[in-house]
């Protein structure tokens, strides 16, 4: 396996995995031989220690039933967006492995599909035939968030889907007052719903579409944090000139809450003398903002969704699903929670 310079493999095995990919079980109890394997294969990662202590949680969990996940106990949810106009970058991909990466971690995560891809919703292996009750019900009929809300078949992840429904919503909504702010009324209600009667969550994150519409302005309403995921590529700082403006608008006028926590480099190949390039271009424009962890190019990353899975549960020892951990364990000691933004 190549080593990228700054330390993530860059590549894996495209084929012959001796374990082969882990199969859809759940964590329960009964998923003894599924877990055994994801814990075989944490454990031959060279990235995690066996003496560390969020292994030996992880372990735990993944042999115990949900219900004992660890909460962020009185700490306030963190509301995430996963935004970048330009398309391909890794929005979802990183939005469902980092929930997925914090799950199993021990946090319970509510993923919002904005985008009418829904490409979040089928990587949960969640249906997303037209006229599925999704989040478009809840923008354009004033639908609660409550009665969209899916179960994953993982315990404490839960999606709100998205259909191709949704790519009318901009337009249904352009006469409509506060259409902006649709997303974050619902979230608001949820969560304090939540709050009173269960389910807590921990994390929620919300995937954008690829364009800085009405979409994503209620996706950037609707949040405190933008998580920025920038693909190692050239032009990759391109656009995000007009990503920040957009942000600064949004903060300027309808969400005085909104800042940018972070930018996750994505994609990273380091056989490229390319991708360290942007790397050291990124943290040098950036200094504050991008992650010390380094999403690889990963075929596993690639490979999860047309299976109706995430990386970590596709093949957990692989450099991507490892990378995803990373990020996870990074990001959630980064950056302080505020909550659902309060209404203007
Ligand atoms: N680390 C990775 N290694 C290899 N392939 C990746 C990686 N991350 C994402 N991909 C692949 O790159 C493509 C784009 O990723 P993704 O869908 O996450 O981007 P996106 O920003 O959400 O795209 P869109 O703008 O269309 O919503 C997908 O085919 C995905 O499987
Ligand atoms: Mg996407």
């Amino acid at each position: 396996m190549a080593s990228g310079r700054l330390g993530w493999p860059t590549d894996e095995a495209p084929t012959g995995d001796p374990a082969g990919p882990v199969s859809m079980t759940p964590l329960t109890t009964e998923a003894v031989d599924g877990d055994e394997r994801l814990t075989a294969h944490l454990d031959d990662s060279p990235s995690v220690s066996v003496d560390d202590p969020e292994l030996a949680r992880l372990r735990e969990l993944l042999r115990i039933a949900g219900d004992d996940l660890r909460s962020r106990d009185d700490e306030p949810v963190r509301v995430i967006s996963l935004a970048n106009q330009k398309g391909g970058v890794g929005k979802t991909s990183t939005a469902v492995n980092l929930a997925m990466a914090l799950r199993l971690l021990g946090h319970r995560v509510l993923v919002v599909d904005m985008d009418p891809q829904g490409n979040a919703t089928t990587a949960f292996d969640i249906d997303h035939d037209p006229g599925t009750p999704s989040v478009y019900d809840v923008l354009v009929n004033g639908k609660p968030l409550r009665d969209v809300v899916q179960e994953t078949q993982w315990s404490g992840l839960a999606v709100v889907p998205a259909t191709v429904d949704l790519a009318g919503a901009e337009v249904e909504l352009v006469s409509e007052l506060g259409r902006e702010a649709r997303l974050r009324n619902a979230l608001q209600q949820y969560l304090h719903e939540c709050e009173q009667s269960g389910p807590r969550y921990d994390f929620v994150f919300v995937d954008c579409p690829p364009s800085l519409g009405l979409l994503t302005v209620n996706a950037l309403t609707a949040v405190t944090e933008v998580l920025v995921p920038l693909q190692c590529e050239y032009y990759a700082l391109e656009g995000l000139g007009q990503l920040l403006s957009s942000v600064n608008l949004v903060k300027e006028h309808l969400n005085p809450q909104l800042r940018v926590s972070g930018v996750l480099l994505t994609m990273f190949d380091g056989r490229t003398k390319l991708a360290p390039q942007v790397v050291a271009d990124a943290r040098e424009h950036l200094p504050e903002l991008v992650l010390d962890t380094l999403v690889p190019r990963s075929v596993r990353v690639s490979e999860a969704p047309s299976h109706g899975q995430t990386v970590l549960t596709y093949d957990p020892r692989s450099s991507g699903a490892q990378a995803y951990l990373a990020v996870a364990r990074e990001f959630r000691e980064k950056g302080l929670s505020t909550g659902v933004p309060q209404s203007q």
